[in-house]
């Protein structure tokens, strides 16, 4: 199927939303910025600084996560939202060019080449940016000085990456192998939580914490996502816990940069 014809969401006219991108000469004043996780939706809106508009409404990913389901929800969790001119989307998985190449804790195979920035855009009427979730919340919490490392605690485990608050893109650091059968995402994931209890998973994550810490030598790392509070293991003072609320705000970042 080609990408930019995506039968699922006929109608699509990709050259309008192009067009419509391209006429926006300015920083967008009111961006919608919403988080696709593994159980919940978030959406809020944000000024160009990343303040919040309306503050973070949220609903439950439907099952089966698939794009129609996900992109429903979206639009039904959205619908008394006040205006917005730009988009930002913060996706589960591998995303390349708004592009979504894996959604390991959602329906997997029905996201495999869905451009996603598209068919927001073309759903929701408005220019869209998708990128990974991590790399979002790390967007939205960063000082912008030296190496800067974040991890998502949720659903699944989400790593991102800036210098001087540059982004390095596409990194899926927790798909590197753990143990002999399981990489970092299955290791202290929610599933893992869910089978293990807190007192292993707290284990699980000293060894996680550990072996990051001697690999990226960050300066600083921000731990964020629905199981951040469940860290019981002691943290150096470079590591902060930092609220999905304060990620969120990585979607004004988005439009920001060039
Ligand atoms: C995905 C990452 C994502 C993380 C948190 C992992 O399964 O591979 O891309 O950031 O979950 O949602």
């Amino acid at each position: 199927m080609e990408k930019s014809h995506d039968k699922r969401f006929s109608g699509t006219d990709f050259s309008i939303t192009c067009q419509r991108y391209l006429n926006m000469k300015h920083t967008p004043q009111r961006i919608l910025s919403i988080d696709i996780g593994g159980s919940g939706i978030k959406a809020s809106l944000l000024d160009p600084e990343g303040n919040i508009l309306v503050d973070y409404r949220k609903t439950s990913t439907p099952v089966p996560a698939n794009p129609e389901q996900i992109i429903l929800a979206i639009k039904t969790l959205v619908a008394d939202f006040p205006d917005f001119d730009a988009i930002s989307a913060g996706f589960p998985g591998y995303v390349r060019e708004g592009i979504v190449h894996t959604a390991p804790n959602l329906d997997n195979e029905s996201w495999k080449l869905t451009d996603l920035s598209e068919i927001l855009s073309h759903e929701l009427g408005k220019p869209a940016k998708v990128v990974n979730d991590a790399d979002l919340q790390g967007m939205g919490v960063v000082h912008g000085k030296g190496l800067e490392m974040m991890m998502t605690l949720g659903t699944g485990f989400g790593t991102a990456i800036l210098l001087d608050g540059i982004l390095l893109p596409h990194l899926e650091l927790s798909h590197l192998p753990a143990t002999k059968s399981k990489d970092f995402d299955q290791y202290i994931g929610e599933k893992a939580l869910q089978e293990i209890g807190e007192r292993k998973w707290n284990k699980r994550m000293e060894r996680v914490l550990h072996i990051f810490k001697t690999v990226i030598n960050y300066d600083a790392l921000y731990i964020s996502g629905g199981n951040a509070k469940r860290l019981t293991v002691p943290l150096d003072d470079n590591v902060k816990i930092v609220s999905n609320r304060e990620g969120i705000r990585g979607g004004a970042r988005l439009w920001k940069q060039a």
